[in-house]
């Protein structure tokens, strides 16, 4: 476990002792160190943050501050950073499917970027942001992805290279190849992949008369949960490797990180509400749980759980709060037989927690709060 992960761990027991829970401890100390630690393993390439993971207003500032491009996906994304004073040629939208009235606020605001994967999309483009630079989502290989992003997302090599042709011919101007391998890639070699498989569709394009210019790796890096990963390091160097192996030097690549950035600078602080034997099995439940923070957990991330206090453990089903029978955290937690009132803690609930959170059934979203 890297000791970032627990001095900010001890740091949310005493800074969160008093507050109400579920509360959300984000250190901004560790976001900077995060986006620094990027910015030398990936130089030259843009880094884009991806708002989704967790656009709280102060994030987006911290990051902004330090330089950083963002990501964005939804009309919502798109007023939030504007009414902050991010400029638009900071902004690139990811979304290969956009909603009309996106479409039409990027291009007034003049964004200059965005990533399609269908004829439906190169119409609406053509029509509503003539001209615009886009780049194809290109289908790659998830492998070792504990939240993979195939299927609803990208279109084969075939298609690919029909669509960046087809997208020449309607006016917009295509630049290049987006690609993701899925969110939480524990697999530094499934970049290598994707890269080559960009490159063959980058020729094939060529070969029909459209220059490309950018590739977009998309996001990935993973956070420490409970297993080891790869260390950015790692992933940084197979990632330069094949984009040697293939691509012109002058390649204008960019990265989209969510969880790599901000997953680890956060720890989730839950309070035990209410305890129950079913069935012969021992149920623990919380206030955070699938509906107000932890939607993740049902989706394949396997979070640490940490007592307030030790003592002889036990198998738990860790269960949200709702009345909802999905609302089970995990089938199966080992901790102690906490009494109602103590606490547990969440570590790395930096990304996609208080992002996904909802109002369900009158329970509150974690409270968020800053370590400087
Ligand atoms: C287009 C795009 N870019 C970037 C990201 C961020 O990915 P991650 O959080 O794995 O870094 C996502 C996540 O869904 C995405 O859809």
């Amino acid at each position: 476990m890297p000791v970032e992960i627990d001095r900010l761990l001890e740091a949310a027991k005493t800074c969160l002792a008093t507050e109400k829970t579920p509360a959300l401890l984000m250190d901004k100390r560790l976001i900077k160190a995060k986006y620094e630690e990027f910015r030398t393993h990936f130089g030259q390439a843009r880094v884009y943050y991806a708002v989704k993971s967790n656009p709280h207003p102060t994030i987006v500032t911290l990051l902004n501050g330090l330089g950083c491009d963002f990501e964005i996906s939804s009309l919502g994304e798109l007023q939030r950073l504007l009414s902050m004073g991010i400029p638009s040629p900071q902004i690139t939208v990811g979304n290969p499917v956009k909603d009309p009235s996106l479409v039409k606020l990027a291009h007034d605001s003049g964004i200059g970027l965005t990533a399609f994967d269908s004829h439906s999309e190169i119409e609406k483009l053509a029509a509503l942001a003539p001209g615009i630079r886009v780049g194809v989502r290109l289908t790659v290989p998830n492998d070792g992805s504990e939240w993979p992003l195939t299927k609803k997302f990208g279109v084969e090599a075939d298609q690919a290279v029909e669509l960046l042709v087809q997208a020449k011919k309607s006016g917009l101007r295509p630049v290049g190849i987006f690609f993701h391998v899925g969110s939480q890639c524990t697999l530094a070699g499934t970049w290598a992949k994707a890269i080559e498989k960009s490159w063959s569709v980058w020729q094939r394009t060529r070969k029909r008369g459209v220059e490309l210019h950018m590739l977009n790796l998309g996001g990935g890096f993973p956070a420490t949960y409970l297993k080891p990963i790869p260390t950015l390091g790692e992933i940084a160097k197979v990632i330069h490797d094949s984009l040697a192996a293939f691509f012109p030097k002058d390649t204008e690549v960019s990265i989209a990180p969510g969880r790599g950035l901000v997953g680890e600078a956060g720890v989730l602080a839950a309070t035990v509400m209410a305890k129950a034997v079913r069935d012969g099995e021992q149920w623990l439940y919380l206030d955070v749980g699938v509906f107000n923070g932890l939607m993740e957990a049902v989706g394949g991330i396997k979070y640490r759980f940490v007592p307030s206090r030790n003592g002889p453990t036990r198998k738990w089903v860790l269960s949200g709060p709702t009345c909802d029978s999905f609302d089970v955290i995990s089938n199966e937690v080992e901790l102690p037989d906490l009494d109602v009132g103590e606490r547990v803690y969440i570590p790395s609930a930096g990304a996609y927690t208080t992002a996904y959170a909802s109002h369900f059934d009158g329970f509150p979203i974690p409270a968020v709060h800053f370590l400087e």
